[in-house]
């Protein structure tokens, strides 16, 4: 099948290059011509675990191209993905402003049997919006289907690969026939290929968003009550998942949620539910109380450390949003460095991925650190702001050895309270008492 998707950026490349992975003949579209040209020179724009070797292979094998030229392209493709970036505007709503420009600028040049498929995540009553606009500017019936994403990014390519479910929403069956065909080889293991209305759909992505940043929220309220009860939020933790009704996926306590998804799509359905009278009071309470997660770490740091702040040195460890990810969009980190930034101390940073996209952002205002260790030298004191995997066992002794205080300041709750106080740390984690 000839596909192309446009927007090559955490969705679009993935979709792109797995599509291909499974014989299609894929073009992948950018506006960004310096994404385009680095794809073409064989790099990627991102990091994504598997990803570069994904897409070198189709490549290779001319079954994934990539073009700026989006006109050119989407007259011969059969299916047309729209992955661009639906960010948050001012208002809290999602603006759709690439959307539109992207369906507005094809609309007259597809091919006649020509299916157009949202992978972006939009409010309610786009994908209708989106069919209806373009109908109009090609001057005849333009069909569009939803097909919201669920990926992870980090574990991007598995998710894509074997998804727990595809979810289409089509107005037509012909149509969902024509998609389960395309996610065929990616559901041999009967997961599910869920087809409902296009409304439907679109409302699962921001269900499920909505649903797993309550998760995190509520969690991390426990884990703040925990602290002052003298309760652990991690015993607690096992004490309640065990429960079948409750399990354990996503009620890990740290320093707040980020990343592109979840603040942009609980602000988006707040916005949502506001415009139709329906307030969404839980979600609401949801957005405030993430923000203010963000500043329980450097709130942290400020009782420990009293008034003497200023002219201190910090080491920070992970600043994208989670692990195996370069995407730092909304990550707590960025909240904890403006604040210390403010309070003119000096930070020594490291992460095994995002140190670009933060040298992007503050430039020469932090001292940025190739190896874990490194970013201790001479600290004060260190917080833990992602959870990579390698930061999980290190040798405290050469840590001790480095930093001038022996001070942790864990998000992530990676460590044994009593444990760290053993080898000779001050050690605070979110939820559990600093012994
Ligand atoms: N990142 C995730 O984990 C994730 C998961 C599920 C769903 N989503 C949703 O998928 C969508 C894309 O997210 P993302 O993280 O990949 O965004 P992104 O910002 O990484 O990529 C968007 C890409 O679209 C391109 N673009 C914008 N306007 C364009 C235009 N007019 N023509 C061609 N290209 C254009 C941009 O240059 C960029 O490369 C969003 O709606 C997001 O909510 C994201």
């Amino acid at each position: 099948m000839k596909i192309a998707v446009v927007g090559t950026g955490y969705v679009g490349l993935v979709t792109s290059t797995c599509l291909a992975e499974s014989g299609n003949e894929v073009v992948g579209i950018d506006k960004d011509a310096q994404k385009i040209a680095t794809l073409k020179a064989g790099k990627i724009p991102i990091y994504e675990p598997g990803l570069l070797e994904l897409v070198a292979r189709n490549t290779r094998e001319q079954r994934l191209t990539f073009s700026t030229d989006l006109l050119g392209t989407v007259k011969d493709a059969e299916l047309i993905f729209i992955a661009v970036g639906t960010p948050q505007s001012a208002n809290g709503a999602a603006d759709l402003s690439a959307l539109w420009a992207v369906g507005d600028a094809m609309a007259p040049h597809l091919r006649p049997d020509a299916l157009v498929v949202v992978k972006s995540t939009v409010p309610v009553g786009t994908n209708r919006q989106l069919m209806e606009r373009m109908s109009k500017v090609a001057g005849r019936a333009i069909e569009t289907a939803s097909n919201p994403e669920f990926l992870k990014e980090g574990a991007a390519i598995d998710d894509f690969m074997k998804p727990d479910r595809v979810v289409v929403g089509v107005r037509r069956a012909e149509v969902g026939q024509k998609l389960q065909d395309l996610y065929g080889p990616f559901l041999r293991t009967e997961h599910p290929f869920l087809v409902m209305s296009p409304e439907s759909a679109e409302m699962t992505k921001y269900v499920a968003n909505a649903m797993l940043a309550t998760k995190i929220r509520f969690i991390n309220e426990m884990a703040n009550l925990c602290e002052k009860l003298d309760a652990d939020i991690n015993e607690v933790r096992r004490g309640i998942g065990h429960d079948q009704r409750i399990g354990f996926q996503f009620l890990f306590p740290g320093p707040g949620y980020g990343g592109s998804c979840f603040p942009k799509d609980v602000n988006a359905v707040i916005h949502l539910a506001n415009s139709y009278d329906s307030p969404v009071a839980l979600l609401e309470a949801v957005d405030r109380v993430n923000e203010r997660q963000k500043h329980v770490l450097p709130a942290k740091i400020r009782k420990h450390y009293g008034k003497n702040l200023k002219g201190k040195c910090l080491g920070i460890w992970g600043l994208a949003f989670k692990p195996r990810t370069d995407d730092i969009r909304e990550a707590p980190a960025l909240t904890l460095i403006d604040e210390m930034l403010k309070e003119e101390v000096q930070l020594r940073v490291h992460d095994p991925e995002a140190i670009a996209n933060a040298r992007a952002i503050y430039g020469d205002r932090l001292t940025y650190c190739d190896r874990p260790y490194s970013a201790l030298e001479g600290v004060d004191g260190l917080a833990i702001m992602t959870e990579w995997p390698e930061f999980r066992r290190p040798d405290f002794e050469v840590m001790r050895r480095l930093m001038r205080e022996p001070a942790i300041f864990d998000g992530r709750n990676l460590f044994e309270p009593k444990a760290m106080q053993a080898v000779g740390f001050t050690y605070y984690a979110i939820g559990r008492a600093t012994p």
